[in-house]
């Protein structure tokens, strides 16, 4: 875009690659598993970002810089399942500093409202600078003359400043898939300007909610003395950052002349699931079977609640747990007949928070399972373990009430893949109004999941829901989550990032 190669910051010098369409993401959509032989494979990798991306992807033919999820020397790129996959080498140091360390002991709680208290330690930071700067130099290398680079998530908030200064020629997009914070709580960052500077080197940047949106423009008002129009910030083309050091975001505060600046956009793109992908993996006959199976397994429960999630502290697992066990001391739910599966997929398990929740969590399980259990029977079935799509679909499909209950949540998709699985129109959602899923499924029963008996009294009466009464608010969820599928999150967000008008974004549902 009106750039030559002299203008490119030294540290991104490398000739441009050959792709039209790069996606940078912490972690690459496979991971490489290394068994004791050290025979390797690779296995699609956890969280809603593979599931999103992944079908875009293998459609157009780009190439994707990411992790590959364990420490060490990364593999040669190579092409797999319709991608090229350009792997990023993190050395055991740089996974505990900046993945364990600043990314998810740092900025996770920060943006989540400080649910757990973040920590701050400067040696983190440098290793968020150093690696940031590492994904930028790969995608710099896979990205050819004027290509569009799509980064992904809070791990990778500095790659657009980066990218911006070694390669101007780029049109560059960023997706924050969890919450931006409000500014009282973003503050609290001591790299908080140079954070807001990083994600400016983006033409577009995207966020679930529009309040995280909003929250994002002051942050650039108050961290970085911008001005924002709407949803435009102004910033002057003359920033320059010193990427040679650990420095990035040590903006020159020159100003260009006003007709030089730059206009950085800030929207919302609610992310979303392959709806039509899900609802073919739940019609399959195999899945019936085994969903059918997994209720025989459980004994033909009367209600089957279900709970998914990475066990994290965001995902109000305890408010869940606690709510549940009470419903079983008052007589509301009764074991065996009401059964509540809890599938909670093992993450960050190096990251003190992460090693006492697991601890918390399992301590009451126990407790639940110890009051109101039999010779036989267990209220609570408690699952540490990923399982593939089809395991899921089958839960999904199994479960008569889907039990979501975050504290803070930038979307979560698992309510959508529950609503995707259920092509009868029967079940029931319960849904934190935490999530940004709350916006768009009004026909879920909404809850604060602080409010032990609100939450108590909906999983009542969604374990109690008539017939008729599931078809009528599954159906107005089904309709949003087949409306808004991920291809249409994409397509909408790459549509803005080529000067597209924003879509509007979907209305919010009325609850039902
Ligand atoms: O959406 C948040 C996120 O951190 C994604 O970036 C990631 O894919 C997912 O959760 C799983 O987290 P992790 O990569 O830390 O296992």
């Amino acid at each position: 875009m009106g750039s030559t190669t002299h203008d490119r910051d030294a540290a991104l010098s490398a000739a441009p690659g050959n792709y039209d369409f790069v996606v940078v993401a912490n972690r690459l959509p496979l991971d490489r598993i290394e068994d004791p032989d050290g025979e390797v494979s690779w296995r699609r990798s956890p969280g809603g970002l593979v599931t999103a991306l992944q079908p875009v992807m293998q459609k157009a033919d780009g190439a994707w810089v990411g992790w590959t999820g364990a420490p060490g020397p990364a593999p040669e790129p190579f092409d797999e399942a319709g991608m090229r996959l350009v792997a990023v080498s993190l050395t055991a140091e740089d996974v505990r500093d900046y993945y364990e360390g600043f990314s998810n002991d740092t900025l996770w709680p920060l943006y989540h409202d400080v649910i757990a208290p973040p920590r701050f330690r400067r040696a983190w930071w440098d290793a968020y600078v150093r690696v940031n700067r590492r994904f930028a130099q790969a995608a710099a290398e896979q990205a050819g003359e004027g290509a569009v680079v799509w980064v992904q998530d809070y791990q990778l908030q500095l790659v657009p400043g980066i990218l911006r200064a070694g390669r101007p020629d780029l049109r560059i997009g960023f997706f924050n898939h969890i919450p931006f914070p409000g500014y009282e709580i973003f503050a609290q960052l001591p790299w908080r300007r140079q954070i807001v500077e990083g994600l400016l080197g983006a033409d577009l940047v995207g966020f679930q909610r529009q309040g995280d949106a909003t929250n994002f423009l002051r942050a650039c008002r108050r961290a970085a003395g911008l001005t924002t129009r709407g949803s435009l910030v102004r910033v002057p083309r003359s920033w320059r950052r010193d990427i040679s050091a650990n420095s990035v975001g040590r903006a020159r505060t020159s100003r260009a002349a006003a007709d030089d600046d730059r206009t950085v956009r800030a929207a919302t793109f609610p992310i979303s699931i392959d709806s039509e992908g899900f609802e073919a993996i739940a019609r399959r006959p195999e899945v019936k079977a085994r969903a059918a199976e997994i209720r025989q397994a459980l004994g033909h429960p009367k209600t089957l609640l279900l709970g998914v999630d990475r066990l994290d502290y965001t995902k109000g697992i305890a408010h869940r747990l606690k709510a549940y066990g009470e419903l079983l001391a008052d007589g509301r739910l009764t074991s065996p007949e009401d059964v509540l599966v809890l599938v909670a997929s093992p993450s960050r398990e190096r990251v003190e928070q992460y090693r006492r929740l697991r601890d918390e969590v399992e301590v009451t399980v126990a407790r639940i399972n110890g009051e109101f259990g039999e010779v036989g029977s267990a209220p609570v079935h408690y699952l540490h373990h990923s399982y593939p799509q089809e395991e899921m679909a089958a839960l999904y499909l199994a479960a008569d009430v889907m039990l979501v209950t975050s504290l803070r949540d930038g979307m979560n998709l698992v309510a959508k893949e529950y609503v995707a699985c259920r092509y009868d129109e029967s079940g029931a959602l319960v849904l934190s109004e935490f999530t940004g899923a709350a916006d768009e499924l009004g026909g879920a029963f909404l809850v604060n999941p602080h409010d032990i008996s609100g939450l108590k009294d909906a999983i009542a009466r969604a374990a109690r829901i008539s017939p008729a009464e599931a078809r009528r608010r599954m159906r107005t969820m089904r309709k949003r989550v087949r409306e808004y599928d991920v291809s249409r999150w994409a397509d909408t967000f790459l549509d803005a990032l080529h000067g597209g008008p924003v879509a509007a974004e979907p209305e919010p549902q009325m609850q039902v």
